[in-house]
């Protein structure tokens, strides 16, 4: 009998992704909650963007897509950025709001397309080995799931998308405050509980460890590197198995 549990099914938060949530996001979160409680360094998250987005990439969760939005474009062989027509996004995001919002910001860099989708319903509306970056930045402690087991089909479904040669997926998420391996201030434990109350649908990590994160990633992925940065947890791998 297999010991990884069902997954679990998400449910949309327009209070905190529709407009109005979104058009603070960047400051209360990215600038705030991150800062302080998370102990996020912001400029090491803007370096894994820079150096992993290719130009046919795909972002889940994007939100306000502040990081993908401030990296630079991708180069290509002759060192200079690659054409609006031959840069590909695809966003994909279970709520509405952010593709909204991301679509406009991104648009004249890159054809974008969207995707309305739960990022553990399988199968993506992606093609299998048809994008060369993945990023999935603090999603999977949205995600409800009794610990990252349940979560594991946005592993499988990230390999499953990058090409075999040069595909790299990169991100990160919020363990549980029980995590022996991250660290959470007074102030993120504060967050970590309010926020994990399940009718405020915010976080449903309680059971996340980084542990499993590396587990997970390694059934995979060939090359993981799993770092921690205070209360996150941050990866690169490439090397998807097929
Ligand atoms: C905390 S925000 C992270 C935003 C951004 N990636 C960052 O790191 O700043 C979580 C994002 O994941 C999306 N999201 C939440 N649950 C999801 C699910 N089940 N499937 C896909 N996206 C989801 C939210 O709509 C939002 O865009």
């Amino acid at each position: 009998m297999s010991d990884t549990p069902p997954p679990s099914v998400s449910a949309p938060n327009p209070r905190v992704y529709g407009p109005r949530g979104l058009m603070r996001y960047r400051r209360l979160i990215i600038g705030l909650s991150s800062r302080h409680a998370w102990k996020i360094d912001n400029d090491r998250l803007a370096r894994m963007y820079a150096s992993h987005v290719s130009a046919n990439h795909l972002e889940v969760g994007p939100a306000d897509g502040h990081f993908l939005s401030q990296a630079p474009d991708p180069v290509d062989a002759s060192g200079g950025p690659v054409p609006a027509e031959r840069r590909r996004i695809q966003l994909m995001d279970l709520n509405p709001g952010p593709l909204r919002m991301c679509e406009p910001k991104l648009a004249g860099r890159a054809r974008v397309t969207s995707h309305v989708h739960d990022v553990l319903s399988a199968p993506w509306p992606v093609a299998d080995a048809s994008v060369d970056s993945v990023a999935m930045f603090h999603v999977l402690h949205c995600v409800p799931g009794n610990g990252i087991r349940a979560k594991a089909t946005a592993f499988s479904e990230a390999a499953r998308v990058l090409s075999p040669e040069q595909g790299v997926f990169f991100g990160a998420t919020l363990p549980g405050a029980a995590d022996g391996h991250t660290s959470n201030n007074w102030l993120a434990r504060r967050l970590q509980h309010a926020y994990n109350q399940p009718e405020r649908n915010i976080f449903h990590n309680r059971g996340d460890r980084v542990t499993d994160l590396r587990a997970v990633l390694e059934e995979h992925f060939t090359d993981v590197e799993v770092t921690v940065m205070g209360a996150d947890a941050l990866w690169v791998a490439r090397g998807p198995r097929a």
